[in-house]
């Protein structure tokens, strides 16, 4: 979507906001692809109201991008535009046993800033691709570790009320995969309580999870992470191996050969092919263990 209102185009400095023409979400995200849109870089958070009222009366529809690690966008002329939190310098602040990070940092270096600083617990998360907003959006974990257990507190944009708020952790329900927020809601800064760990210790544990992952998942690969969310009491990965799936290909996009729940984007996959993937594999499993398979992947195919 082209932005050509005046009255937005017009407003966008005073906001602090950068536009950006006809961007290519295949760039932006690890699955590499998407089709194009604009995209507005948000430099101040106390502009996101007065933003998101102005593209509202407006009729400009939008979407939030954290880091783009687990999305897959519809292909051709987006139907929207994209908002994205440009990354202020610093992006984490520590005291004490407190992080404070921006929700645009990336989340494996802000698990290694606080281990530099002898905070850990977050060890697992290491590996996990993205920002600490999208990370935080969705509960994001790996290795026995979920980022929602170190919340303590949460400044986000709220849709519903159209202002924004601090939450303390405890005000916020953090479940596998899943949040309470809503879906429209943007995450802008979290304050982190971790525990003190000896450096060298937590480079150990750190270690350890990023030999698991390497054996494990296609890093290599352009991917979106695990396509599906466990169901409860069973993994995805082993049902769809278990079904003979590695290999399944629509077009370039393909079940990973290493790890079944991860879909990969061999060449130039586009979204039909990755989702007529999804829908095939879900069906299968469906047939077959009776399951039906919830994505854990954000599909922005409207
Ligand atoms: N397995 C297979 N074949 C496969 C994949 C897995 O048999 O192709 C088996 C494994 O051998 C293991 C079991 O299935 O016995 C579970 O596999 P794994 O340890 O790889 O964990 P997972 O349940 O598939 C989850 C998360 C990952 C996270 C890992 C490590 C979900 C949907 N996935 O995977 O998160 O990295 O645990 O903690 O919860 C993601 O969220 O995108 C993601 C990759």
């Amino acid at each position: 979507m082209r932005i050509e209102e005046r009255r937005v185009l017009e407003a966008l400095p005073a906001l602090n906001v950068e536009l950006q023409r006809s961007v290519s979400l295949a760039e932006l995200t690890s699955l590499g692809i998407g089709g194009t849109t604009d995209l507005l870089r948000i430099h101040r958070h106390e502009t996101i109201p007065e933003l998101l009222k102005l593209l509202d009366a407006q009729g400009v529809a939008h979407k939030f991008l954290g880091g783009g690690s687990n999305l897959l966008v519809m292909d051709g002329e987006l139907p929207f535009v994209v908002l994205q939190l440009a990354q202020p310098d610093p992006d984490v602040v520590i005291e004490g046993n407190i992080a404070t990070v921006d929700a645009a940092a990336d989340l494996g270096r802000t698990v290694t800033l606080c281990a530099k600083n002898n905070l850990g617990g977050m060890e697992g998360l290491i590996g996990v691709p993205g920002t600490v907003g999208g990370a935080l959006r969705m509960n994001a974990g790996a290795y026995g570790t979920q980022i929602g257990s170190y919340v303590r507190e949460v400044k986000v944009y709220r849709a519903a009320g159209r202002a924004i708020e601090t939450l303390r952790g405890d005000e916020i329900s953090f479940e596998y995969r899943h949040t309470s927020f809503a879906p429209d809601d943007m995450m802008l800064r979290v304050k982190l309580e971790l525990p003190s760990k000896p450096y060298q210790e937590i480079l150990r544990g750190i270690r350890i999870c990023n030999e698991k992952r390497r054996a494990s998942q296609p890093l290599g690969q352009k991917s979106a992470g695990c396509i599906f969310k466990n169901p409860p009491g069973a993994s995805a990965g082993r049902m769809i191996d278990e079904l003979g799936l590695k290999g399944l290909s629509v077009g370039d996009a393909r079940v990973s050969d290493r790890h079944a729940n991860f879909f990969v984007n061999a060449g130039r996959a586009s979204a039909a092919d990755m989702l007529a993937l999804i829908a095939n594999v879900r069906q299968r499993v469906q047939q077959v263990y009776g399951v039906t398979l919830e994505n854990e992947v954000v599909v922005w195919n409207a």
